[in-house]
């Protein structure tokens, strides 16, 4: 057995403990009983050193820029399956068969409505209340609809809510759209495909045709596929967190959907638009380089950094190729990728952003995409929410079934007044 030693010169405590080998990866030091063994916590600010659960869902290997779902790189899948079969991959943790992918289709287009009462939340919000609040509530209403229904204890029932969740969200993300833009809400085709389904929910009247290509089917599809789950992200590791105590399952997507939220996290696909429209021209670059790189000023280069990769996005390396596939077809903005490009081209040979490691990231290309779709940049993070409820689901399922799994409850360094009496 490999062991790591941990020696409190303080005390003079001095204990062993296991080291843990991961099929891929680093491997981890199990430090259970360490405060008990040794009389310390450890200190992990941002929690970038801890392995919070074992997971078979997703490897990432930072420093090469490698992404695997249940083992299979993110290029292969992007190329040769659709978002529906990635899901069932993601869920199962193997590739369906022809009939297994056909149960499974139709089972999600079957689930995409809602229930009738959850349209008349949306008349509760202001027009232009952000999509990600008005999507949270949503998710966060749903579970009052399902909540007698569910035995979380039978893997069975908890699949029906994993399906019925993938497919509603689409809906609900749809209904927020269309609140947002002062549209009539409008019901799901169960004749359309997953993603085509989406798009036709948010581009559909009540009268007249509704155009949507091939092109812009697959370009989507792709989109859910490279953010249907990144590992122990804070989202993900938010929704654990929730999961933990038991609450409902659909509670614990919706505090996934707020941490999502977040610029650092999700919300970098509509900051990364909205920085390359305020830079406006390609002889503004400069100027904005020189404010990312200043360390008094709190500007941030949107879409570039990321915690784990020290190396290319491998989603953001997809994700260029087909935003340069599509520039003719589906009328990418070019002043935007202009922007984009000289950006990319300038921080990848600056001195600055070559030392920190900090590379394009996802979003640093999904959005003039989206854009390109006809969606509106306050949609990007609820677009994101519809391709990562699976990966959130699925981490769920695997806690579910870990006899280890425990409350989430950690513990802090206090650094306030020491025990005083009240005068
Ligand atoms: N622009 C300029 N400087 C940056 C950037 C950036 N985008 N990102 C990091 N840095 C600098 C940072 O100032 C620090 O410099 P110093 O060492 O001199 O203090 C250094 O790089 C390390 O940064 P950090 O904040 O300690 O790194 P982190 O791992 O905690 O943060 C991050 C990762 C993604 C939050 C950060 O890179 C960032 O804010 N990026 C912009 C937002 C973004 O694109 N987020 C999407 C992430 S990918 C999608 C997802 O998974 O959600």
């Amino acid at each position: 057995m490999a062991t790591f030693t941990i020696m409190n010169n303080m005390s003079g405590q001095k204990s062993e403990f296991e080291i843990l080998e991961s099929t891929l990866g680093a491997p981890v030091v199990d430090i259970s009983g360490l405060r008990s063994r040794v009389g310390a916590y450890t200190y992990d600010n941002g929690l970038g050193e801890t392995a919070t659960c074992q997971s078979s869902i997703t490897f990432i290997d930072g420093a090469k820029g490698e992404l695997l779902y249940r083992g299979y790189p993110i290029e292969e899948l992007a190329n040769k399956k659709n978002y529906i079969e990635v899901c069932y991959l993601i869920l199962h943790g193997e590739l369906p068969d022809s009939k297994e992918y056909n149960r499974f289709e139709r089972d999600i287009r079957v689930k995409s409505y809602p229930h009738e009462g959850i349209k008349y939340l949306f008349r509760a919000f202001p027009d232009n209340g952000h999509p990600m609040a008005i999507l949270s509530s949503a998710v966060s209403a749903l579970s009052a609809f399902h909540h007698q229904h569910l035995n979380v204890k039978d893997d069975e029932e908890f699949m029906e809510m994993a399906r019925r969740i993938i497919a509603k969200m689409p809906t609900l993300a749809a209904f927020t759209y269309r609140h947002f833009m002062g549209y009539p809400l409008i019901y799901p085709d169960m004749e359309r495909y997953f993603t085509e389904n989406f798009l036709y929910m948010l581009r559909a009247f009540p009268t007249g045709k509704t155009e949507i290509s091939d092109v812009e089917v697959r370009a989507l599809d792709k989109i859910f596929m490279l953010h249907a789950d990144h590992e122990q992200n804070a989202s993900t590791t938010t929704v654990r967190a929730v999961g933990s105590t038991g609450a409902h399952p659909y509670a614990a997507v919706v505090a996934g959907i707020n941490a999502l939220w977040g610029r650092a996290h999700g919300g970098a696909n509509e900051s990364v638009i909205a920085q390359l429209e305020m830079i406006g021209s390609v002889d503004k670059v400069d100027e904005f380089i020189r404010r990312a790189k200043n360390p008094e000023d709190s500007f941030r280069l949107m879409g570039f950094g990321h915690r784990v990769y020290k190396n290319f996005d491998p989603r953001a390396k997809v994700l260029k190729k087909l935003r340069d596939e599509l520039r003719d077809t589906i009328g990418i903005n070019s002043r935007l990728i202009e922007i984009a490009d000289r950006i990319e081209q300038i921080a990848l040979n600056d001195e600055y952003f070559v030392k920190r490691n900090l590379y394009p990231n996802i979003d640093f290309y999904s959005g003039t995409i989206l854009e390109a779709l006809g969606i509106r940049k306050k949609m990007f993070t609820p677009i994101f929410v519809i391709g990562r409820t699976v990966g959130w689901i699925a981490h769920l399922i695997e806690q579910k079934k870990d006899s280890k799994q425990k409350i989430y409850r950690p513990r802090q360094r206090y650094i306030g007044k020491t025990r005083r009496s009240v005068p």
